[in-house]
Order: structure tokens, then C-alpha cells, then sequence
């Protein structure tokens, strides 16, 4: 493939078998960068990620997740949780959120950062975000929103349950073109 961001793209999977191994620094600091570098409404860079990479701050974490989500991610050298405030949106003349729109470019900028490096970067939903706030000491604004488990791939399927067995194995589904684009 020719276009290196389109061979990232369909190189990014989701897998949730991911092994212990830990990240080098240098790999945390770019997908930092990674992060830092979104585009944000008037550029306001709403977006705030706690890198959980003490295995006293991922143990912290773990806990806020579902536990299916627990089985697999606690497993993952580097979790994150990413939360914006509203208060740090931008203004724009009729009232559209976008704090959250930005925080989620800057989380596809980690996990493409991540693929680079053949990390898995699983984002997901299945947490407590009030558990997040009150374990994380956040503010009553903050509204954590995606974490994200990210380390080295593993072949290791025997922590996942059954489903998630099987998912691993499946390719990529994607709607087509056609249906999710109007070209006029
Ligand atoms: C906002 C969001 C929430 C997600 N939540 C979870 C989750 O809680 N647990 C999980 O295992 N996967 C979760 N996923 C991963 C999706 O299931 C996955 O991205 C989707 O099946 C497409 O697969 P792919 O990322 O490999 O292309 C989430 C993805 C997104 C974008």
C-alpha cells in the first residue's frame, strides 16, 4: 500500500490479547506526542490522559473497568483514561460540543502512534467513570470518557474469555464505501 497512513490504518486492530512485556520509555514519550499533537476546536487541546504505568496506578485502574474488560486489559503494560471538561470546549454559535469530538482525535493519534509500533491499542467504553474520578482524585468537571490498554501483541489467548476467543480470529468487518458516504 502505498499511502503509509492507510497501511497504518488497516494495519490497526484491536486485539485484546496483548502481553506483559513492558513499553520502552521512549515508546510512552511518542505516544505523548502522539497525543499532543491532535487538532482541537479553536485549539483547545481539551483533552487530559492519565498513562497508568505503575503497576500500582494500572491496579488503580483495573478496577474501574468492566469485568470482562478487566480479564484481558489488566494484562496491558500501559492503560489509559482520557476525559475532557466541558468548561475548556469551544464556543461556536450554536452551542455543538466538541470537547469530546477532540479528545477522540487525540486518542485515533495514540493508537495510530501505537501501531507504528505493532502495539496493540484497544480503546474501550466498558469502565466506571466515577470510579475513575474518585480513584484518580479528578474533579467534579471531568468527564472520563475512553480507556485505552495498550501494549505488545501476544498469541496468548488463554486469559480471554470464549467469545473473545473466537473475535480474535475474526478479520475486520467495515461497512462499505456507499453506505456511509454521499458523494454529490
Ligand atoms: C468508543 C469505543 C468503545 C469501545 N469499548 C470497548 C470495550 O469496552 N471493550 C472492548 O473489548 N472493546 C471496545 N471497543 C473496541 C471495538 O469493539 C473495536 O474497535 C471494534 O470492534 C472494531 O474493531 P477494530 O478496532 O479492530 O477495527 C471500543 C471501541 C471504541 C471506539
Amino acid at each position: 500500500m502505498e499511502n503509509p497512513v492507510l497501511k497504518l490504518l488497516h494495519d490497526r486492530h484491536s486485539r485484546r490479547s496483548i502481553a506483559t512485556d513492558p513499553l520502552p520509555e521512549d515508546i510512552v514519550a511518542e505516544l505523548m506526542e502522539a497525543a499532543r499533537l491532535a487538532p482541537s476546536c479553536s485549539n483547545n487541546q481539551p483533552w487530559r490522559y492519565l498513562f497508568l504505568l505503575s503497576a500500582e496506578a494500572r491496579e488503580k485502574g483495573r478496577s474501574a473497568l468492566t469485568a470482562s474488560n478487566a480479564l484481558w486489559a489488566s494484562r496491558a503494560p500501559l492503560l489509559i483514561f482520557g476525559y475532557t471538561r466541558r468548561k475548556d470546549d469551544c464556543t461556536n454559535a450554536d452551542g455543538r460540543a466538541y470537547h469530546q469530538f477532540d479528545l477522540g482525535l487525540a486518542a485515533m493519534n495514540i493508537m495510530l502512534a501505537a501501531t507504528h509500533h505493532n502495539l496493540v491499542a484497544r480503546p474501550m467504553a466498558g469502565f466506571v467513570a466515577a470510579k475513575v474520578k474518585e480513584i484518580f482524585s479528578l474533579d467534579a468537571e471531568a468527564e472520563p470518557l475512553v480507556a485505552i490498554a495498550i501494549g505488545y501483541p501476544s498469541d496468548d489467548v488463554s486469559h480471554l474469555p470464549d467469545y473473545a476467543k473466537e473475535l480474535h480470529l475474526r478479520p475486520r468487518t467495515r461497512k462499505d464505501v456507499s453506505e456511509i458516504i454521499t458523494r454529490l
